[in-house]
């Protein structure tokens, strides 16, 4: 079944980049002119999904105004012979069907997903988490659909992580089936260093199939007393099996410090308007560095 919907889970309250979220979601924050919603949102479509569901809860309404026209913004834009600028404004508003569903109490990624099941019905569909933009020549939501056609499992977009990292984030177990692509059949979270089963760990993108729902329907809150997705993909990796991808791509994670500031510095580095300018910044800045 060909996959054309996807689901970015967007109602988290993006604790570790307070106080900056307190009033404005962080798949708000602009790299350089775009915010990174509108990033994931690209990668959707460059990947053939049409329908988007984009999870939010009280107080991200921007980010419906900013997938709306905008007349008022427009009008003014055209009277101020500012043409120029009106293409990028209504872009954001054509990019697929997109729908908003709050959550509303947040109660984890696994509870925001579970939200999705009528939005979803009986196919598999795409996440893509609405705080990791991947940058890549082939979409990675893209790279995980060929996978989801050739193998027919759930897919999950992972990449190594440092060996010292490894405890923070979730460990898959592995096994080779062709190129990139690995069989993957069990994983733990936060893993201590005697439970780690691989460096691999996914980052931000999976197909699921639409039994995650009854999965998840049956998970109990795990880690910080919310609703896993990981422990509900751990069920269907046991019993069912998952494919895991080694993405191609460069992903930034815009949930915390470090990544908001790599994307928006690597990302104006090829910016194509302020990109030479910026480089040279970048130099002269970095002679005063020790
Ligand atoms: P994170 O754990 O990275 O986001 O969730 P968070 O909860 O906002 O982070 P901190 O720890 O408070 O800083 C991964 C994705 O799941 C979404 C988030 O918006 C993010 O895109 N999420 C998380 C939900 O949609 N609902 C939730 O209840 C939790």
């Amino acid at each position: 079944m060909k996959i054309t919907k996807a689901v970015i889970p967007a109602a988290g309250l993006g604790t570790r980049v307070l106080p900056a979220t307190k009033a404005m979601p962080k798949e708000m924050f602009p790299i350089v002119d775009k915010p990174a919603i509108q990033y994931i949102v690209e990668e959707a479509v460059a990947s053939g999904i049409t329908d988007i569901l984009i999870i939010t809860n009280r107080g991200k309404e921007i980010i419906e105004n900013h997938f709306d026209r905008a007349p008022e913004l427009e009008a003014n834009l055209i009277s101020h012979a500012k043409e120029n600028l009106l293409d990028g404004v209504i872009a954001s508003s054509k990019l697929a069907n997109i729908f908003f569903l709050r959550q509303k109490e947040t109660k984890g990624l696994g509870h925001a997903i579970n939200c999705a099941r009528s939005f979803v019905g009986n196919e598999p569909f795409a996440v893509l988490y609405g705080d990791d933009v991947i940058i890549s020549k082939e979409p990675v939501c893209k790279q995980l659909i060929k996978a989801y056609d050739e193998f027919g499992l759930g897919v999950l977009g992972a990449k190594q992580v440092p060996a010292e990292d490894i405890c923070k984030y979730g460990s898959l177990k592995i096994e080779p089936l062709k190129d990139n692509i690995f069989k993957c059949t069990d994983m733990v979270e936060k893993p201590t260093p005697d439970k780690v089963l691989s460096l691999y760990s996914i980052l931000g993108r999976c197909i699921l199939p639409p039994e995650i729902f009854d999965i998840l329907d049956n998970t109990s809150p795990g880690v910080g007393g919310e609703i896993q997705l990981t422990d509900a993909m751990c069920k269907l990796a046991q019993t069912k099996g998952m494919t895991m991808v080694d993405f191609i791509g460069k992903r930034y994670d815009i949930g915390n410090k470090l990544g908001i500031m790599k994307a928006s510095v690597e990302l104006a580095l090829q910016h194509r308007e302020i990109g030479i300018s910026f480089k040279e910044y970048i130099k002269e800045i970095s002679k005063t560095i020790e």
